[in-house]
């Protein structure tokens, strides 16, 4: 088996394991440690919130979007059902939606059609996906320019997703672990490349390091992709097939920043647009979220099991729960839109003040975060 075989049969057992078993961290993602101060005259009415935001200058109807899961599965018609189901949800939603890695498609042309949703969603904000490690210097037949453009284009996507998974490669037997100059080249392609990069994190976390590093280089956004939802390492652990590679899974299933702490890292230090993913499952989380400073929040295991059976309705009611919770708890701060909603006061309490005193102003941040996004 070539090693592009090896990709195709590892999608379908990552999807299986995240419909199967308990994939998600063991611990949070940390918004339980963020509190919004109740409200008691909110002084608007609940139906005049506008959850409508910006991003990458298109505007959407809800500050959510589906999260990169699949594609690539030749043979099957299940990664293609996957991204369909999902794609005519975020058409009716009008909210943005990323597809899996296309390394699969670049290798393995005809496998495009998994990923390609136009047909069913003309007007969505739609991301592509590539692997950071694609792009090392030290990667053989590293990925450029050419790449890059083929995965966009070939979806009519408008933006690619760049996806940094160190953390799920290194528990990997078979994993790439090059990650040597991977932002001198993502440097390079930003110079040239048409559209938009969105450097996305799967489950670990963006730091504020990382984040300066990203905004020098002229990288659009971020997605955070933080600790305390679906944790690679743990997919991984159930693939792994020997002991000493399910020690090394088992050891790094919660390793990583939680996602809400990510956020106000990345907030703290850049001015980039920010999702918020990682552990989002409910709109109060979502709210938080925002609060803290992300634009967008994103969703990727619970739309999994309904977008798996082609239930588009399925995928839009768990959505349609999120927006209702995120409006209620923008009612009771008092905030009419997204941009009130980053101004509200916030108390951060536990484990994310104690994380968050030693690595920033915390004081300073409650205030740059009004100010900057
Ligand atoms: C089945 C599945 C497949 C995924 N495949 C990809 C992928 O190919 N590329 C990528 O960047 N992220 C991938 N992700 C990561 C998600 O985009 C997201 O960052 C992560 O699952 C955290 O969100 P969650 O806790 O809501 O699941 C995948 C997630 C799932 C559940």
């Amino acid at each position: 088996m070539d090693k592009e075989e090896l990709t195709i049969i590892r999608k379908f057992e990552h999807i299986e394991h995240c419909l199967k078993r308990q994939v998600e961290a063991h611990v949070t993602n940390q918004f339980e440690n963020i509190h919004f101060v109740h409200t008691s005259l909110p002084e608007i009415d609940k139906d005049e919130i506008d959850l409508s935001v910006e991003f990458l200058g298109r505007k959407f109807d809800y500050p959510i979007m589906i999260a990169g899961m699949t594609g690539g599965t030749r043979g099957s018609q299940l990664a293609g059902k996957i991204n369909k189901t999902l794609a005519k949800a975020a058409q009716e939603l009008n909210i943005p939606m990323g597809v899996g890695s296309q390394r699969a498609m670049i290798r393995n042309p005809e496998t495009w059609e998994s990923y390609y949703v136009r047909d069913v969603a003309p007007d969505i904000f739609l991301i592509g996906n590539l692997g950071a490690p694609q792009f090392a210097e030290t990667m053989p037949n590293r990925y450029g320019i050419e790449e890059a453009l083929k995965a966009v284009e070939t979806i009519q996507a408008d933006a690619l997703a760049i996806h940094m998974n160190p953390l799920q490669e290194s528990v990997q037997p078979e994993g790439d672990t090059q990650y040597r100059g991977v932002l001198k080249v993502l440097a390079e392609l930003k110079s040239e490349f048409p559209y938009p990069i969105i450097a996305k994190e799967t489950g670990a976390g963006v730091s504020m390091e990382v984040a300066i590093k990203l905004e020098s280089i002229g990288i659009d956004a971020i997605d955070v992709g933080g600790l305390g939802g679906t944790s690679w390492s743990g997919v991984e652990y159930y693939r792994a097939k020997d002991e000493r590679s399910k020690n090394l899974a088992l050891k790094f299933w919660d390793w990583g920043i939680p996602t809400a702490i990510s956020v106000a890292e990345v907030r703290y230090a850049t001015d980039l647009p920010i999702i918020a993913t990682g552990g989002i499952r409910d709109g109060v989380m979502i709210a938080k979220a925002l609060a803290l400073g992300a634009n967008l929040a994103g969703v990727a295991l619970p739309l999994l099991k309904p977008a798996v059976r082609g239930d588009v309705e399925g995928v839009i009611k768990i959505l349609q729960r999120y927006i209702d919770e995120l409006k209620n708890a923008m009612f009771l701060v008092g905030a009419r839109d997204v941009e009130e909603l980053r101004k509200v006061p916030l108390v951060i309490t536990g484990f994310a003040r104690e994380w968050l005193e030693q690595r920033i102003d915390l004081g300073e941040f409650l205030r740059v975060r009004r100010r900057k996004a």
